[in-house]
């Protein structure tokens, strides 16, 4: 959550580099804009950040993967495997794209279950996405192995995990492509925008042709005459949102020491507690610490543990209530009411099963999510609040433990 936690002055002088040259607009205006290609340059520190060549912006997380998709081939009536808990932006990419959402299971790491995965998997499977969500990485090592095996396109949605690594990889880097998302609530942000990573030449050319009407940006030619491969759209980032992301990604590395110092503190107090149990981390992940998950032993005891710290000031989700980030709760998914008339893309002949949602269709993410608790970690908690905070959590832990 800390990107809007710090907006000042670095932010404020990058934009007013974009409004000396007056070009808001990423491309073109070569005499104009003196050298300045904000987009561009965070596009370059972005890639290099996550280990890939290649980082196409755009104006949105939810973009990021509509443009990811429609790069990586997706299809209508393709089956996408995802996971229930997520926000609700992952289904809705899928669906604009006209494929079918096919839900997952998650496991302890409250991402995609590698298990589940597997047993969803069927003739028109195209592609999984995992979802790293609340900062911490899937296991997407073996989920990318059992894709392989079934010849299937990994699509990472890390929009709530920048800074997250596997065996020293940054997640999003390891499947064939990453999307993020700069909204006012995650890691970094430029008010609303969005990243496309890979480390795929092709699939990055597709992306930064179907994000730009199709321009295939032939530098030898002006715009106007530039050819196009294919039918795009417009998610185009603007200048005055690459500015703000680049004096963002100069704080990133601040941030996501901040957020650690902060997150292990609280760690060190609730791994003390007997009946609680931390959220899994596959080995050789490591955290982005956004959030501290954890388990209680039933959902009764988590529902009122959450109600006792929240009552004290402690800022804390319980997700099984979401609205937004749990399939369970979302009443028009489950009538499959979308913006066009019959139910398209959930019917015949665009999807070959005919798929029908339930709210009890994931009895193991429901449990799950009933026993958990999530912890936001600001970048602004001073010591004696987090102190405060580890002390009402203990005392709860006293009462209802
Ligand atoms: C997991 C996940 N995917 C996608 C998105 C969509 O990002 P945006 O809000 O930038 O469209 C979000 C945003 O909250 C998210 O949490």
């Amino acid at each position: 959550m800390p990107g809007y936690e710090w907006i000042g002055d670095k932010e404020r002088e990058q934009v007013n580099q974009v409004f000396d040259t007056g070009i808001l607009f990423r491309f073109e205006f070569k005499d104009e804009r003196k050298g300045v290609y904000k987009v561009r340059e965070f596009e370059e520190k972005f890639a290099g950040f996550n280990g890939v060549p290649c980082a196409q912006a755009v104006t949105s997380g939810t973009a990021a993967l509509k443009v990811a998709m429609a790069a990586l081939g997706i299809k209508p009536g393709d089956e996408i495997i995802t996971q229930g808990f997520t926000f609700i932006a992952t289904f809705e990419a899928i669906i604009e794209a006209g494929a079918i959402p096919v839900p997952c299971e998650i496991d302890d790491t409250l991402n995609l279950d590698p298990e589940d995965f597997r047993a969803k998997i069927t003739p028109q499977t195209k592609a999984v996405i995992p979802v790293h969500m609340l900062g911490s990485p899937a296991r997407i090592r073996e989920i990318i192995k059992i894709a392989h095996e079934n010849n299937l396109i990994v699509l990472e949605d890390t929009a709530q995990a920048l800074g997250a690594s596997v065996d020293g990889k940054k997640v999003g880097s390891l499947g064939h492509a990453g999307t993020f998302s700069f909204d006012f609530y995650k890691t970094i942000t430029t008010g609303e925008g969005g990243m496309v990573i890979t480390s795929d030449p092709e699939t990055y050319i597709r992306a930064s042709e179907y994000a730009d009407h199709g321009h295939d940006h032939n530098p030898a030619v002006g715009r106007a005459l530039e050819g196009r491969n294919f039918l795009g759209f417009n998610y185009r980032m603007t200048e005055m949102q690459g500015a703000i992301g680049l004096a963002q990604m100069e704080r990133l590395p601040e941030i996501l020491e901040t957020q650690k110092n902060n997150q292990l503190k609280i760690r060190n107090v609730l791994s003390n507690i007997k009946g609680i149990t931390l959220r899994g981390i596959p080995s050789g992940g490591v955290d982005s610490h956004t959030h501290l998950c954890f388990f209680l032993p039933d959902s009764s005891s988590a529902a009122e543990f959450h109600k006792c710290i929240t009552s004290k000031g402690v800022s804390a989700i319980y997700f099984k209530n979401n609205l937004w980030h749990f399939l369970h709760n979302w009443e028009h998914l489950l009538a499959q009411k979308t913006a066009w008339p019959g139910s398209f893309p959930f019917r015949k002949p665009y999807c070959e099963s005919e798929i029908s949602y339930s709210a009890d269709m994931l009895p193991k993410t429901e449990d799950y999510l009933s026993r958990t608790i999530a912890l936001p970690i600001s970048l602004k908690l001073t010591d004696a609040a987090i102190d405060k905070a580890c002390g009402e959590i203990e005392q709860a832990a006293k009462a209802i433990l």
